[in-house]
């Protein structure tokens, strides 16, 4: 089957079928494989990218740079203090100024509303690297690493413990809809996903055969499961839940425990970045405030053989590479 991507916007997977979402992974794949063989091929030879970021990144911001450089493209970042956006100019002004200069946009910030304001108004394909509602190019990579780890995609059984209402929640509930998997939401219930978006997984879930099940119970969520993942506790932008969250989500942190009640080939997943240990100041504080060295996994998992967490960090390279190549 043939697909032409050429122009799409990235804003969520919702809006990519089954087959496209394959397409993108299988591509990604792909150009992973040339560039590992040293082929560079420059398929996006003379474009422009702009990259705004309104929060942090590491990956997700050096995965657009070093995929454009590949690719023969120039990246141009453009941090908080760097533009005027929504402070003395409009989302749809900066839009259509962007899209006068550049091929492609990526935009990482907080509200949902804004990547979408800049998708309707840019008139170039315009790609999400994270809002407070989805994440999507990093839902690619992590299903191109679960393929590469255990073969599939369809049917895989696959738990996100955590935080089950946040944008790595929220995203990878649609993603596995879309791809026909057995995916849990473990969660605290004040924690679960919003109905809404629970009820068009489970329409998406009804037309590819998957499952989605949201639960408390650690045991029934993670039992015999082929992937475990989570994310931090407390989102970008949300810091002073801290002290609500430990306590909430302090039964559901990944521990050997946990691993043990999965698969025995089970991987453990993470987007990173991840609190495992006090090595950072937040830990640090984390630790000297609540008293608790690891949050949302144990070092013992995060180093374990289990954990496949850097090598999903590299496919978010291979990944975003493949989107702006199939888009632009
Ligand atoms: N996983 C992820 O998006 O990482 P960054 O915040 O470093 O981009
Ligand atoms: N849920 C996290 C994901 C970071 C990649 C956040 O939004 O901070």
């Amino acid at each position: 089957m043939a697909f032409n991507l050429k122009g799409r916007h990235l804003l969520s997977l919702e809006d990519f079928t089954p087959g496209e979402i394959e397409y993108l992974i299988d591509l990604s794949l792909e150009l992973k494989k040339m560039k590992y063989a040293g082929f560079r091929p420059k398929n996006l030879e003379g474009k422009n990218i702009a990259l705004i970021f309104e929060k942090p990144s590491t990956r997700t911001r050096c995965a657009f740079v070093t995929a454009a450089v590949d690719e023969g493209a120039h990246p141009e970042y453009l941090g908080k203090g760097d533009i005027q956006l929504g402070k003395k100019e409009t989302v749809a002004d900066t839009a259509r100024v962007l899209g006068r200069m550049f091929d492609g946009i990526q935009f990482r910030g907080f509200k949902h509303e804004t990547v979408e304001g800049l998708a309707k108004h840019a008139g170039v394909p315009v790609w999400n690297g994270l809002t407070d509602k989805f994440h999507p190019t990093q839902i690619l990579a992590d299903f191109l690493t679960v393929k590469e780890k255990r073969g599939y995609l369809k049917g895989i059984k696959f738990a996100y413990v955590g935080d089950g209402r946040n944008n790595m929640a929220n995203s990878l509930m649609i993603g596995a809809a879309k791809m026909g998997m057995d995916f849990r939401i473990v969660a605290p219930d004040s924690l679960f996903p919003e109905e809404d978006l629970v009820m068009r997984a489970n329409a998406i879930a009804e037309e590819t055969g998957a499952k989605i099940t949201l639960t408390a119970k650690v045991e029934e969520g993670v039992k015999d499961v082929d992937v475990i993942y989570t994310d931090v506790w407390v989102s970008m932008g949300e810091e002073d839940q801290f002290e609500e969250r430990i306590k909430l989500l302090k039964p559901y942190q990944v521990n050997m425990d946990m691993i043990k009640m999965a698969d025995e080939e089970v991987i453990f997943m993470h987007c990173l970045p991840a609190f495992h240990n006090k090595e950072t100041t937040v830990g640090q504080e984390i630790y000297e405030k609540y008293g608790i060295a690891e949050m949302e996994v144990t070092d013992e998992v995060f180093e374990s053989k289990y954990s496949v967490v850097f090598d999903e960090a590299e496919n978010r390279m291979h990944t975003i590479k493949a989107v702006m190549v199939a888009t632009l």
